[in-house]
């Protein structure tokens, strides 16, 4: 995720755009940049680091009374964070520059082939490649900007919202869409294109917010154009009334950032699978394993280090890779192993899982690893991280920022990715059949849908969280995959609603927990139906016997646990190694609601921070 700010008008430009990309940098900030047109010359200038940092910057420079500019603030996916690849990107002539917000997956081909016909690249974005592509078009059809840009865009794969504009016509922005979102201000002789309506809220109330696929052709004290990009067709402009407040809007309509980031999950699961998952054809292309593929076939041992939320995803990939592949795995707590002298072969390969990159212990654990010669391969959010440039290779979540302390789109991404690596190394060394594989890859691009499903108990989730609200202590259950569900979900609880939670493989139940069981004691089961329902409705029968009070999760149309549960929970369906991404969703609610119930802080919990730094 990405901010893009852009006005043409007439007024100065440059704090117009400074000020909506600082309101902006929600979606990302490793680095930043503006491009302004003034008196003839276009001026770019670009940093690594916050909207700040370029404003300290903009202060060294001349006044400038530009009234067109285009600003970007990063969420890197290609190429570190650093001055050269932020945004905008210029192409070869110099004229064209341009913002963008997503993906282009097929930016290597078109690299290419750029690059054959005499192109040169100085960043490793693929942003660079597409505004290069748009100046290959501009030269060999001779078209206007507008059509340059469209020709360009259909023949790109991927996501993007974008902005670009070209010196040679310097009254003009283009900008289109396509699963990024973009919205247009309309004011009084002047236009707003911006990633959320935040930027220009206190210019204009007037807002088209562009459809998937169209382009929008903006031209100073003209009319918007706005056209379908694959069927060329002129469409009529939806002009709405912009009712949110600033704040609101920030949080992209939600109250809190956790919330946001729940409801983010179908699309940060998409992200996450975009490009590396081809259903169809049963392809999941992950260069990073291919590159290593024997490192991993050959290895008598995978061992996993992370820490809280990541450790959970690490226990969900422990069961996954070795039901998947047979190869043994080990997860530790970084913060234990870091300490105590473990036990590495050089043919070990270790797999670190974190969302910022940057938890020191877990840092610690891979520098120990790297010592004694095993090949560590990182799980990683934020791009750029330390943890992304110390590991050998890895793999990016693609989950976009994630700024609630509570880990929610962070957990299902990591799963997704280990369910990609689980299947690629299955595949690769026999373990799954090619009917399971097939089965899987086929399941696992419906996730994001059924995530999506589970949104609809939302209003009974947070009438559950009502009864809960004055709990002291609550016990999560699950077995097999949920086991580690049951560990995250008590973790949530706990850091955002300060109730005492704990949670529990259900059938340890008998060797301790249960003696906690009476009238008081909320009880949150996981009982879905793959797996080991059966023992699980038994343990829930014990709980019941003892009074305690039964929120279970269940699959649908599940009628045994109806019956002795006192609150349900239905999710979608699913194969049991996928089960966790499902079955945390209504735990992640029920956190959320019950804290927001009881008046916590959600998105700062007391005490904590986003990413541990310190021992
Ligand atoms: C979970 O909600 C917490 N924010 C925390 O446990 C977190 O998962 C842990 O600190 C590890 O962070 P990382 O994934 O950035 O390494």
């Amino acid at each position: 995720m990405c901010g893009i700010v852009a006005y043409i008008g007439n007024k100065q430009a440059q704090p117009i755009v400074i000020k909506g990309l600082k309101r902006l940098e929600y979606r990302g900030y490793d680095s930043t940049g503006i491009s302004y047109f003034d008196e003839d010359v276009l001026h770019t200038l670009k940093t690594a680091g916050k909207v700040s940092d370029l404003q300290a910057i903009l202060t060294n420079t001349p006044e400038n009374g530009a009234t067109i500019a285009l600003g970007h603030t990063r969420w890197a996916t290609h190429g570190v964070p650093n001055d050269v690849n932020a945004h905008p990107q210029t192409s070869n002539s110099g004229n064209l520059v341009i913002v963008h917000n997503g993906i282009i997956e097929n930016y290597a081909s078109l690299k290419k082939e750029l690059q054959y016909r005499g192109f040169t690249f100085q960043s490793d974005t693929d942003t660079e490649v597409l505004i290069n592509l748009i100046q290959d078009v501009q030269d060999k059809e001779k078209v206007k900007l507008g059509k340059a840009v469209q020709i360009a865009l259909s023949q790109v794969v991927g996501a993007y919202a974008i902005v670009v504009f070209d010196r040679q016509k310097p009254n003009e922005l283009v900008a289109a869409r396509l699963g990024s979102p973009l919205a247009i201000g309309i004011g009084e002789n002047e236009f707003f294109v911006a990633s959320d309506a935040t930027p220009f809220v206190e210019y204009t109330k007037n807002v088209i917010y562009l459809e998937e696929e169209h382009l929008a052709i903006i031209r100073r004290n003209k009319a918007i154009k706005i056209r379908k990009i694959k069927d060329d067709l002129e469409v009529e402009p939806y002009v709405e009334k912009l009712q949110l407040s600033l704040e609101k809007i920030q949080k992209g309509g939600y109250d809190h950032f956790m919330l946001k980031e729940i409801f983010e999950q179908p699309t940060a699961i998409k992200d996450t699978l975009r490009g590396r998952l081809l259903s169809q054809e049963g392809v999941i292309t992950l260069s990073s394993l291919r590159e290593h593929e024997n490192r991993f076939l050959k290895a008598k041992r995978i061992l996993i280090v992370a820490c809280g939320t990541s450790w959970h995803a690490g226990l969900v990939a422990e069961y996954l890779i070795e039901d998947f592949t047979r190869i043994p795995v080990e997860v530790e707590y970084a913060s234990e192993f870091r300490y105590r002298n473990p036990i590495i072969y050089p043919d070990d390969v270790v797999i670190s899982i974190s969302q910022s990159g940057e938890t020191a212990d877990t840092i610690a654990a891979i520098n120990i690893a790297k010592e004694k010669g095993a090949f560590v391969y990182g799980i990683c959010n934020v791009v750029g991280s330390t943890i992304s440039r110390i590991t050998d290779t890895g793999c990016y979540t693609h989950a976009g920022p994630e700024i609630g302390v509570a880990s929610t789109k962070a957990f299902t991404t990591q799963i997704t990715v280990i369910a990609l690596i689980g299947l690629y190394l299955g595949k690769a060394n026999g373990t799954l059949s090619r009917s399971q594989y097939q089965e899987y890859v086929i399941e696992l691009e419906s996730l994001p849908d059924k995530v999506e499903s589970i949104f609809a108990s939302q209003s009974y989730i947070k009438q559950v969280a009502a009864s809960f609200e004055t709990s002291q202590n609550c016990i999560y259950l699950g077995r097999g995959y949920n086991f580690p569900v049951a560990l995250e979900g008590a973790l949530k609880l706990k850091e955002i609603s300060y109730i005492h939670a704990e949670g529990y493989p259900a059938a340890e139940m008998k060797h301790g927990p249960i003696a906690l069981i009476d009238k008081e004691m909320p009880v949150v089961v996981i009982a879905t139906k793959k797996g080991y329902y059966e023992k699980v409705v038994s343990n829930i029968q014990e709980i019941k016997s003892r009074e305690g009070r039964i929120i279970a999760i269940v699959s649908k149309g599940d009628i045994q646990v109806k019956e002795l549960a006192d609150y349900c929970i239905e999710i979608p369906d699913s194969s049991e190694s996928f089960v966790p991404i499902l079955s945390t969703i209504p735990l992640q609610l029920l956190s959320y609601f019950i804290a927001v119930k009881r008046g916590c802080n959600v998105d700062q919990p007391r005490n904590l921070a986003k990413s541990v730094t310190v021992e």
